[in-house]
């Protein structure tokens, strides 16, 4: 059944943060001994920092010895620091250089070690902290449906930590810290500017301790401690693996994990595996869909689609929504409404186009849910909660030919054909803009639009209607903007939406 070649992308990601920290360091600077105290700095992050370091030349020393030039301490309590100084009886003491942590981060920020200046001093005795200034008032909204994001993204390296994190918690269940990561990714998403310093982000909604301390060790040594253990952390790694497959949720990729499974072909020829329809067409296209969808493959997509559409109802409305409506230039899909202003019309589209579809020879897979929407059920308040119009998960065959400037393949791939995931979803077209709001995303924008509208609003918004709760009633709109309006909000464009 699984005749194409799987090739799992086992610890690519190791690989990758392996290679930031050669195996054999080159010295540069012979003159210049380290020691690093694990007092307050912890273990593994003294060896993080003892690699980052070899890694940009830098000799350090394992053991505290009399061949050592310059100590580097956490620990900013300087009488405990001194007096355990001190106990290790070392002769050359008086003259070496006792630093806080600062001169480290700014050798390695500079690429070699920078003079010592009386602000590195850890001393004898401390002078007192000085009080900081209080944080002035933010500008920047706490919610991503009052902030334009564009797919410019000024704060990439900071957004790719932040996000292994979230993604992280997330596979762990852990709600909290995966939000509070996801909507700190999403305020640095809309900033036209680059974060360069931790006083710059200080007046941002959304940013707590933990993410302004990652933020922190970033900006100094261009890596993060926790990002790194993440990465190269075999459970993340492999249920990230696992949950790439179309088909496989954290809860399978998990099941799987704990039974002692690792890469693909060990899932695969595990005998007590029983994989479902879904996860079966995952793991046979895995290779095409997996890789992102182009454009101009949208494009065509589209025509097929619209193509179908209009042969089976002239009046249909069909409209490209999710991220290539935010104006991506890829995507892991591509998602489209479809509906017809006959009402109840809508129900029998799907099946119809994929009928259609499958007649053409290129429906290599189909998932359909018959839509379970009744208006006497709304409002829903289950927040996030799927939605119940008629859908469906396909994968479809795209011929090279129908693409303009030909398909998104790999380098040296030459078939005349891919595999690709493609959503529709049919509501009925009185219910048009709402489903077009919540298809169109992002999934922050959309989390946010709902979490304004019940906090600021005493309203419920999901892909289905608006409620208002103060006057008890729904209420009605057309177009996006109606809602938005509704709201109490400007308009966001939808390529202004990739929160
Ligand atoms: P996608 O997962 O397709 O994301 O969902 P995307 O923004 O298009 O990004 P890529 O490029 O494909 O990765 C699109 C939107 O549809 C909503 C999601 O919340 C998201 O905002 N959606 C998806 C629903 O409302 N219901 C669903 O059942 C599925
Ligand atoms: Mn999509």
């Amino acid at each position: 059944m699984f005749s194409s070649p799987i090739i799992p992308p086992v610890r690519k990601r190791s690989k990758a943060a392996e290679a930031c920290v050669p195996r054999h360091e080159e010295v540069k600077f012979e003159d210049v001994r380290l020691y690093l105290v694990e007092r307050k700095m912890g273990r593994s992050r003294r060896s993080f920092l003892t690699q980052l370091a070899r890694s940009k030349g830098f000799v350090v020393e394992d053991v505290l010895s009399d061949v050592v030039t310059h100590v580097v301490s956490e620990d900013l309590h300087a009488p405990s620091l001194w007096k355990w100084l001190k106990e290790c009886e070392l002769k050359n003491l008086p003259s070496m250089h006792v630093l806080h942590i600062s001169w480290f981060t700014d050798s390695m920020r500079e690429g070699r070690p920078v003079a010592v200046e009386s602000r590195h001093l850890i001393k004898e005795t401390l002078p007192e902290a000085s009080a900081t200034p209080p944080p002035p008032k933010a500008t920047v909204s706490q919610y991503a449906c009052q902030r334009r994001t564009t797919t410019e993204n000024n704060n990439k390296t900071l957004t790719d930590a932040f996000e292994v994190l979230a993604d992280s918690y997330e596979l762990n269940e852990m709600e909290g810290p995966c939000l509070a990561f996801r909507r700190a990714v999403s305020v640095l998403k809309s900033l036209p500017w680059a974060v360069k310093s931790l006083e710059t982000a200080q007046d941002l909604p959304c940013l707590g301790e933990h993410s302004k301390a990652v933020m922190k060790e970033i900006l100094q040594y261009g890596h993060s401690f926790e990002v790194e253990k993440t990465l190269s952390d075999e459970r993340y790694q492999t249920l990230k693996l696992f949950t790439s497959v179309f088909g496989v949720g954290p809860k399978t990729a998990d099941k799987w994990y704990r039974r002692g499974l690792r890469s693909f072909s060990e899932v695969l020829t595990d005998s007590s595996i029983q994989l479902n329809r879904m996860q079966q067409s995952g793991f046979l296209h895995y290779g095409d869909i997996s890789r992102a969808v182009s454009k101009a493959e949208a494009r065509a997509l589209r025509s097929i689609i619209d193509e179908a559409v209009h042969v089976i109802t002239p009046d249909a409305v069909l409209a490209l929504t999710g991220g290539f409506r935010r104006g991506k230039e890829f995507g892991h899909d591509v998602d489209f409404i479809v509906t017809t202003p006959e009402p109840g019309e809508e129900e029998t589209l799907l099946p119809k186009i994929m009928n259609r579809l499958t007649k053409q020879g290129i429906l290599l897979f189909s998932d359909y849910q018959t839509s379970t929407f009744e208006m006497s059920k709304l409002p829903c308040h289950r927040f996030e909660a799927m939605d119940h119009f008629a859908k469906c998960f396909l994968i479809l065959r795209l011929e090279a030919s129908k693409v303009e400037g030909g398909l998104h393949l790999a380098e040296g791939d030459s078939r005349g054909w891919r595999a690709v995931r493609v959503d529709l979803v049919s509501p009925p077209m009185e219910r048009y803009a709402f489903a077009l709001l919540g298809w169109t995303g992002s999934r922050q924008f959309e989390r946010d639009l709902r979490r304004f509208a019940r906090m600021e609003r005493r309203m419920l918004l999901d892909n289905h209607a608006l409620y208002d709760k103060t006057k008890k009633e729904f209420l009605a709109a057309t177009t996006e903007k109606d809602i938005f309006a509704h709201l109490g909000l400007e308009y966001i464009e939808p390529w202004q939406r990739n929160a």
